[in-house]
């Protein structure tokens, strides 16, 4: 029985899945790498050549925040849930740290799982 991280696909895997030749699934993660402590900055996460049908599409995107030095991570950031259709497959989340670490964004297709990326974020 696999453990729940393991059926994650992350970009180290994604090339090497016959699926990505069709169509892209990996988050791509819009954000400065390096921010001002406790002021809110922008973080774009959008899927770009996905279909977007109600058989087929992105349903949710979720943020987590692997925080430097904290006992227990990830800290979950925030969600968006997408409608097929109407939404477009992206979303902006505004966040304020005060710490260093790295952002985490989580993407769901209805076909095909769970999808990860990260960016790491210097807190100056
Ligand atoms: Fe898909």
């Amino acid at each position: 029985m696999k453990k729940f991280g393991e059926i994650i696909y992350t970009p180290e895997v994604e090339d090497k899945l016959a699926i990505s030749k069709r169509e892209n699934h990996t988050p791509r993660i819009e954000v400065q790498k390096e921010v001002k402590a406790g002021e809110a900055f922008a973080v774009r996460v959008f899927i770009q050549g996905h279909p977007n049908t109600v058989q087929h599409s992105f349903r949710w995107i979720e943020l987590y925040f692997y925080e430097e030095g904290r006992d227990f991570n990830p800290i979950f950031v925030a969600r968006a849930e997408l409608t097929p259709e109407i939404s477009e497959q992206e979303a902006t989340f505004k966040v304020k740290l005060s710490k260093s670490g790295v952002l985490y964004a989580l993407a769901y297709c209805n076909l095909h799982g769970v999808w990860e990326n990260r960016a790491q974020i210097k807190v100056v």
